[in-house]
């Protein structure tokens, strides 16, 4: 997959691919990637990239000339283009397994108020919120996207990790342990040391069922309900 990330602050992009599994995919060619500085684009003697927004208001909007002559620099017309932003719609699952398919992918990181509407509507395929929260920062957001779409490229990361996790059938993990057998004078579940697959097997559904309905009961009635129509 061939990642360009249109940004004002190439530093931390630059540093998360430069790190733990990322930096593996990027060595293997699993992944290729470049950071676009939007600022290269500003044509004024201080290199503006935003400006206070038309109507008033708070903040400053980054405006859309030095965006546009970015994206065109990259293909924005032709590549699928996401812009991360609050006003974007929920980044799940399945979303993420259809951006995973893609060949090429752009991203497009606002600062401040956000980008000028006259670019959103021109080049973003795909507006996306990573949750019901304002970050400071575009490249974050487009770090979350990121992470959990590369990882679900074949050979990044082993199928079978990738079946188990949480999501991938409506319910939460079941909860992790490893040596030693005790510690803080804890013990490990008996049925983990066990070697009997099929208890453990039944012991870790529980387990997920039981975590789904505590902590996410949105998704644990979704699951309920799909389990009674497949029966
Ligand atoms: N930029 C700032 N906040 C964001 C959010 N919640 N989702 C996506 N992009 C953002």
């Amino acid at each position: 997959m061939n990642l360009t990330i249109l940004t004002l602050f190439p530093e931390p992009v630059e540093a998360y691919f430069a790190s733990s599994i990322m930096a593996k995919a990027v060595a293997r060619g699993l992944v290729t990637y470049r950071c676009v500085n939007i600022r290269d684009f500003a044509v004024d003697v201080h290199r503006t990239c935003d400006d206070a927004p038309y109507g008033g208001g708070a903040g400053m909007v980054l405006k859309p000339g030095p965006l546009a002559a970015a994206l065109d620099s990259v293909g924005g017309d032709r590549i699928r283009t996401i812009y991360p932003t609050p006003s974007g719609r929920p980044f799940r699952a399945p979303l993420v397994h259809e951006l995973a398919a893609e060949k090429e992918l752009i991203l497009v990181c606002g600062r401040y108020e956000g980008i000028d509407q006259r670019i959103i509507d021109r080049y973003v395929d795909d507006e996306i919120s990573i949750g019901d929260y304002v970050l400071s920062s575009g490249e974050l957001a487009a770090l979350v996207i990121i992470d959990a779409v590369y990882r679900r490229i074949n050979g990044v990361i082993t199928a079978e990790s990738l079946d188990e996790e949480s999501f991938e059938d409506g319910l939460l993990e079941y909860p992790h342990y490893t040596r030693p057998e005790t510690f803080a004078s804890v013990g490990v579940p008996e049925v983990l040391l066990s070697g009997h697959h099929e208890q453990i097997r039944a012991w870790r559904m529980e387990q997920r069922i039981a975590k789904t309905r505590q902590m996410r009961p949105d998704l644990y009635q979704a699951w309920l309900a799909q389990r009674d129509d497949k029966e």
